[in-house]
């Protein structure tokens, strides 16, 4: 089937306001069902969580479907989901839950390709442990994180591996599988971070070899908040600092404070207008969510693929990375001009795109561009358009002229 794209652009009221936003991977636009749920639950009659009244039942019932949704989206089980503000706190939770059974000697695996959100929990957990840190580069040229070296990386004394599934910065998606198979044949524990991959294809927690999937929902048209998954027997044997009086059961014992009931019923209405992106898909939410999501995939990597042609052919363009396997995003600088500049050029014509490191500090900082600006990031996302991928590179040539950069 073609992607529905004006049916898809239909279901995001910021649209209509006219900008046009490759900022996904910073955050996309949020589905009008999600609006709608969010202002539903904050509407209605809705007590803390009790079995007592019909109000308090409300926010058990927002609870239970938010959870049963993400583990729709990523193949795992609705008491494996433990929901939290955002992706970054939820990893220090895990960090310091899991860091503070490491003793001196043993060794983390971290990689210079992930968001900071996945690297510094890790690193510092280790550090406060006194256990080692040990680094997966990335290639230079190609942005790939090759495979072989984790052999070398994971020894008797891993105990956890922690990898991204698609990197903010430019897209690639590495051989997490292969990765996790190498940590698994020393027991160590594999932390996928999902923040980037999961907005822009199907999920499968199995199949990724993950022990932990972490996800944000608003990269994935949903309400600012995040979830990390796990088999529910991987929770039930780590004990997180918590309050005496808060549930001790899996997954709320990992769960901070009340949490956010509309925000939570948002979370359930994005991941029912991603089973919604194809509309001739039929089956349950998991088997709609697959194809959904697979017809988005493809529109975004048409668009991907029309995009890198685009900037490949400016001279005074340079693109990072050329990983075989990537999310559809993209990290560039234009010729003797700083990324900001250019950020405000684009941003000044009504084109979002992000600047700087995005996070990605280890990332730039092996590049040696984080001290000059880091780069320009065009990220798609399902609502995106060919003609907004025409209008980006004809904006650009526009910004090249003025400057008088192109190297004509
Ligand atoms: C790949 C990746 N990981 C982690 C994060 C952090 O997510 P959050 O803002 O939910 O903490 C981001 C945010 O941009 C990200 O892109």
């Amino acid at each position: 089937m073609a992607f529905d794209i004006a049916r898809t652009r239909a279901a995001y009221p910021a649209l209509t306001e006219g900008f046009v936003h490759f900022d996904g991977a910073g955050g996309t636009q949020t589905a009008a069902g999600v609006i709608d749920a969010v202002t539903d639950v904050m509407r209605a009659a809705v007590g803390n969580r009790s079995a007592a009244f019909a109000p308090g039942r409300r926010s058990l019932e927002v609870v239970a479907a938010a959870r049963q949704a993400v583990a729709d989206l990523l193949g795992a089980e609705p008491d494996g989901v433990v929901l939290g503000p955002s992706a970054t706190a939820l990893t220090y939770t895990l960090a310091r839950t899991l860091g503070a059974g490491w003793r001196p000697g043993d060794e983390v695996v971290v990689s210079r390709l992930d968001h900071d959100a996945n690297v510094r929990p890790w690193v510092q957990a280790a550090e406060a442990a006194g256990a080692t840190v040990r680094w997966a580069e990335f290639d230079r040229h190609t942005g790939e994180l090759p495979t072989g070296q984790y052999t070398d990386l994971v020894g008797e004394r891993t105990r956890l591996v922690a990898v991204t599934a698609g990197s903010n910065a430019i897209g690639t998606v590495p051989d997490v599988p292969a990765i996790a198979k190498i940590a698994h044949s020393v027991g160590a524990l594999v932390c996928v971070d999902g923040v980037h991959s999961v907005p822009h294809g199907p999920t499968d927690l199995a199949s990724l070899g993950a022990d932990v999937l972490v996800t944000s929902a608003y990269k994935w048209s949903g309400p600012h908040l995040a979830a990390m998954v796990a088999d529910p027997a991987r929770w039930a044997a780590l004990r997180p600092a918590k309050l005496v009086p808060s549930s001790d059961a899996v997954p709320d014992r990992f769960e901070y404070g009340t949490p956010s009931f509309a925000l939570l019923a948002g979370v359930t209405a994005a991941v029912d207008h991603l089973a919604g992106l194809d509309p001739d898909a039929a089956g349950d939410r998991r088997a709609r969510l697959r194809a959904g999501l697979a017809a988005a995939q493809a529109h975004e990597e048409a668009l991907l693929d029309r995009l890198l042609a685009g900037l490949a052919a400016r001279p005074a363009i340079t693109v990072y990375g050329s990983p075989a396997r990537r999310c559809p995003t993209v990290s560039f600088r234009v010729a003797g001009m700083s990324p900001t500049a250019t950020q405000q050029a684009l941003g000044d014509a009504g084109f979002c795109l992000s600047s700087g490191d995005y996070y990605a500090y280890e990332y730039f900082q092996t590049m040696g561009l984080r001290d000059s600006g880091g780069a320009v990031r065009a990220s798609i996302y399902h609502y995106n358009t060919a003609d907004e991928v025409d209008r980006l590179l004809a904006e650009l040539d526009a910004v090249v002229d003025r400057t008088g950069t192109m190297a004509r």
